[in-house]
């Protein structure tokens, strides 16, 4: 089998990479990636030199770069990791979001009809359904309501990809999975954030409040749920994939410290991020009870099991945190 895997540079596409190779022998991975910011082939420096792996630097809205690509290989498989995935940014530069996320899968999914891909996934989010309130989870129907540029992109993408299926016959699934958290994530989302920052002794931005909810989720247990979808998800079907791991930001990050042993007066509260969605939660009986899907990671193990990577890899993420993120992070938070 060979599947092209693109956003494979970035935090979940790495994971699934390495997932591949590990548990499924003789398959061979393509990865595209344009290397933004958050793509890094460190991530992938363990799979570089396999003969059943290949690297191409491109950019997924790129057509013609597409359309060399698919004419030359005969993908069985597309599994479209690639695009923005930070809300901050999207609040600041909206328009690459709409360029990689919406007109980026737009061009794979004309790729992936004219050259006869037998099943294109569509790796999106919970975010597409907005926010809920204290009580509820988000189940594959609930209605789509995006509210900020990020889950906005996202649920185009979403839509356009149901088009292809409805009016063009394309045998495609989609995911739509809650905040995940392990190895290789870049340190502007929560987690990492918080502990490269403690590792430093620096401040903790917890925004507005900190009583935002979110539902944690290992990458890995996202991407096992990724490659059953991939094999037996019903075509045109959504499946929601989440930790059922809700968890308050501000008692995370308190509970971070707490395995870091670090002092609670590291937290500082920053202006809260504009159309902060309040609480996540998704019910994911369908892919449990449809494709057995089961999690492996519990959250306190998981939890310590990341903060241990990130102490194991502090020359990845220093390089990761330096030139560049410097800048994000000055203009994001003023500290
Ligand atoms: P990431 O930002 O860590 O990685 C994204 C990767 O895509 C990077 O390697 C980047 O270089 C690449 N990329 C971006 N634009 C590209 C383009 N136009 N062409 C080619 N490559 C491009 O993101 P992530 O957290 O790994 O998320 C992967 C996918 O999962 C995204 O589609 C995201 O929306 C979705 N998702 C993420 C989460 C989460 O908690 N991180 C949760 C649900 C869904
Ligand atoms: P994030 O990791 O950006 O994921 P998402 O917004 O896609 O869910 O943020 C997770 C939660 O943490 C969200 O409620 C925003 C909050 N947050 C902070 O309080 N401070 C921060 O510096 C960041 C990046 C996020």
């Amino acid at each position: 089998m060979k599947l092209l895997i693109t956003g494979g540079a970035g935090f979940i596409g790495s994971n699934f990479v390495h997932l591949v190779f590990n548990d499924h022998p003789g398959v061979s991975v393509v990865n595209v990636d344009s290397l933004t910011y958050a793509g890094n082939l460190e991530n992938l420096k363990s799979v570089v030199n396999k003969p059943d792996y290949r690297f191409i630097k491109a950019d997924i809205a790129d057509r013609s770069a597409m359309e060399e690509l698919f004419s030359a290989e005969q993908f069985d498989a597309v599994i479209n990791f690639a695009a923005e995935s930070h809300v901050d940014r999207s609040i600041t530069e909206p328009e690459i979001f709409l360029k990689s996320n919406v007109f980026g899968t737009q061009v794979l999914l004309d790729m992936a009809l004219k050259y006869k891909v037998d099943r294109f996934v569509q790796i999106s989010t919970d975010e597409v359904y907005g926010s809920l309130p204290a009580t509820g989870y988000f189940v594959e129907t609930t209605p789509l309501a995006p509210n900020s540029p990020y889950s906005a992109s996202k649920a185009s993408a979403d839509l356009l990809v149901r088009a292809y299926i409805h009016t063009f016959g394309l045998n495609a699934v989609i995911t739509r999975c809650s905040n995940n958290y392990g190895p290789y994530q870049f340190p502007e989302k929560l987690i990492p954030l918080m502990i490269t920052n403690a590792l430093e002794a620096k401040q903790l931005p917890v925004y507005g409040d900190g009583m935002n909810v979110r539902d944690w989720l290992h990458v890995e247990d996202h991407c096992k749920a990724i490659w059953l979808v991939m094999e037996k998800g019903r075509t045109g079907e959504v499946y929601n994939i989440g930790g059922s791991n809700e968890w308050h930001n501000l008692d995370l990050v308190k509970e971070l410290l707490t395995i870091l042993n670090q002092p609670e007066s590291l937290i500082t509260y920053v202006k809260d991020r504009p159309g902060h969605d309040r609480r996540y939660a998704i019910d994911a009986s369908k892919i449990r009870n449809e494709l057995g899907w089961e999690l492996k990671y519990d959250f306190p193990a998981g939890l310590r099991h990341t903060v241990q990577w990130y102490l194991d890899h502090r020359t990845w993420w220093e390089r990761v945190k330096s030139g560049a993120y410097q800048e994000y992070y000055k203009k994001q938070y003023n500290l």
